[in-house]
């Protein structure tokens, strides 16, 4: 393992001022959004939605790397030249998202087990072949009547390191992504509980499994409301409660922290980032973004309404939220 080469890649994913952009949607995620807005789900324009992004002139300001859907990896821009130079070139870093989705839990109702670790050394060597330098698996933690059990939080955890371990064995840095859903009635302190749970089981796993925390960012969901809590949580509470669950349960060692934004309110996302900042709090890794729906909504109801002609007014609407959110990470947003 190049540890010396993970720890400047992860460096570089969380640099001062910037943050990630996902838009490594899985082909139901990206039928789902393209549904809502109108767009045919066909290959073409899935390729031409993702290279408005990529070359979205300036974004390079506010974004150190976007993650890329295996599809997404191999697919060019019109004038031929394949997306991980593309990013590249404008100074951003290629990421693949390699875990393939959730399945359901056996014995285990409502909760779901992420898969895709059979095979996965010889897909990353194929990854890195094409130029990605980090990667993504993501877990879901869903927080109901019983559940989340310490089982699924365990498995999870487990699949993680695994993940985690083969990534940093093949180069790549590995984004740990352990994401707490934001849906149901749940109190935002069942949330932080959840958070702390999962937490600890996924750095004692890593830890067990040899994984190398300052070459490994964690991305993760804030510690918020439910969606149908009828109390819900106001910015500087959630701000509050995210740090000083943070700083209790993740090693100073990891390289970086960013947040997902998980179906909040794209301005939200950006006020509650914004507001940990404002905190003023010392903190031991860069605290930043990862978001893909907190970036993209705009961008891609723009480009909905005219594929042709709207292409340059979507891909301001990508900066300006890039922008937002990475003035956010320095709490400097108004
Ligand atoms: P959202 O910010 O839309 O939640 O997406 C980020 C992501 O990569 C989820 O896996």
């Amino acid at each position: 393992m190049d540890l010396k080469k993970l720890q400047q890649t992860a460096k570089a994913m969380v640099a001062r001022g910037k943050g990630i952009l996902a838009i490594d949607e899985s082909f139901g995620n990206s039928e789902k959004r393209f549904g809502k807005v109108g767009v045919p789900h066909t290959e073409e324009n899935r390729r031409a939605y993702r290279q408005l992004l990529i070359t979205a002139p300036g974004i390079e300001q506010y974004i150190s790397g976007m993650i890329l859907f295996d599809e997404t990896l191999r697919q060019k821009t019109a004038d031929g030249v394949p997306f991980p130079d593309a990013l590249k070139e404008r100074g951003m870093i290629p990421g693949i998202k390699v875990d393939k989705g959730t399945k359901d839990l056996a014995l285990h109702p409502n909760e779901v087990i992420t898969e895709g670790l059979d095979g996965l050394r010889e897909r990353f060597a194929e990854y890195a072949a094409l130029g990605a330098q980090f990667a993504k698996w993501r877990a879901v933690i869903t927080i109901g009547d019983g559940i989340p059990t310490v089982a699924c939080i365990r498995v999870n955890a487990h699949a993680l390191a695994r993940y985690a371990a083969l990534a940093q064995e093949a180069g790549l840095v590995p984004m740990v992504e352990p994401e707490i859903l934001i849906d149901g009635g749940h109190s935002i302190e069942r949330c932080a509980e959840v958070c702390a749970a999962t937490w600890d089981a996924l750095f004692a796993e890593l830890k067990e499994q040899g994984v190398e925390l300052s070459g490994t960012i964690l991305k993760t969901s804030m510690v918020l409301s439910g969606n149908a809590c009828p109390d819900q949580a106001d910015v500087e509470t959630v701000a509050r409660m995210t740090i000083d669950a943070l700083k209790t349960h993740v090693p100073a060692e990891v390289a970086g922290v960013v947040f997902l934004s998980g179906g909040q309110d794209d301005e939200k996302a950006t006020l509650h980032l914004n507001a940990m900042h404002i905190l003023g709090e010392k903190l031991p890794w860069p605290l930043s973004f990862s978001y893909g729906r907190g970036i993209q909504n705009p961008a891609l109801t723009l480009w909905a309404q005219d594929t042709k002609n709207n292409v340059a007014k979507a891909q301001a609407a990508a900066v300006e939220r890039s922008r937002a959110n990475a003035f956010a990470s320095e709490g400097k947003y108004k």
